[in-house]
């Protein structure tokens, strides 16, 4: 049996406190319980924080590669990172709080920096677009001080934005959601057992 590479990437600047991060790491610890994973490669986003997209970043990724100058490259090193560790993995676990509705920032700005047209994703002869990192498996664990039932229906943008993204423009169509709920109900106990018995 080929042996599995996890991807695992921090969000949360919370630290050992963080649910988001206690959920993400049960998540692995149970993956490794059943699956043959070989490797997990720990990325805390908040350690060593992506960049924004700015114009120069943004200009050096629609530009042909065989044209990238020498600060170019330089700009890329961090999203080609990205892209480098997403190739590499089997499965990418990924671990955010709910920050006013959303993902973290940080965990969009890695997002930003993965998705590349001509690297993650690419128009077919027919003008179909086609994400390129295919038969990867996310696993994405989401930590709110609310529940997901108190919102307004319509109010649940983190787990739609995360699997239309890696659907569309990265090729990564299964994306299993986890969440950890009420945190920041007084006496909140995360029982993270229980959240993954399904996984
Ligand atoms: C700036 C900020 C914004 C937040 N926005 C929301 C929110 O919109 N909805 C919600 O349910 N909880 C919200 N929370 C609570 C967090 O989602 C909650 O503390 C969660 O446990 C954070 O994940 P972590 O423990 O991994 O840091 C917010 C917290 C902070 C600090």
């Amino acid at each position: 049996m080929t042996k599995k590479t996890v991807l695992h990437i921090i969000s949360s600047a919370r630290e050992s406190e963080s649910y988001s991060k206690g959920l993400s790491s049960a998540i692995v610890d149970k993956l490794i319980r059943k699956h043959d994973i070989d490797a997990v490669i720990e990325r805390n986003l908040t350690k060593e924080l992506p960049p924004f997209l700015d114009g120069n970043l943004i200009g050096a990724f629609y530009k042909d590669p065989r044209s990238v100058n020498e600060k170019e490259r330089r700009l890329l090193e961090y999203a080609d990172s990205v892209v480098n560790d997403v190739s590499n993995a089997d499965i990418l676990v990924l671990g955010t709080p709910v920050h006013n509705l959303g993902m973290s920032a940080l965990l969009k700005a890695w997002i930003d920096q993965l998705v590349r047209f001509g690297v993650t994703y690419c128009y077919d002869e027919n003008g179909v677009r086609k994400g390129n990192l295919n038969g990867k498996k996310v696993y994405l664990a989401i930590a709110s001080g609310g529940k997901l039932e108190y919102w307004p229906g319509d109010h649940e943008f983190i787990a739609s934005h995360v699997s239309a993204t890696f659907n569309a423009y990265v090729g990564i169509t299964e994306v299993h959601t986890f969440r950890v709920e009420g945190t920041a109900v007084p006496g909140f106990q995360a029982d993270y057992q229980k959240i993954l018995e399904n996984l």
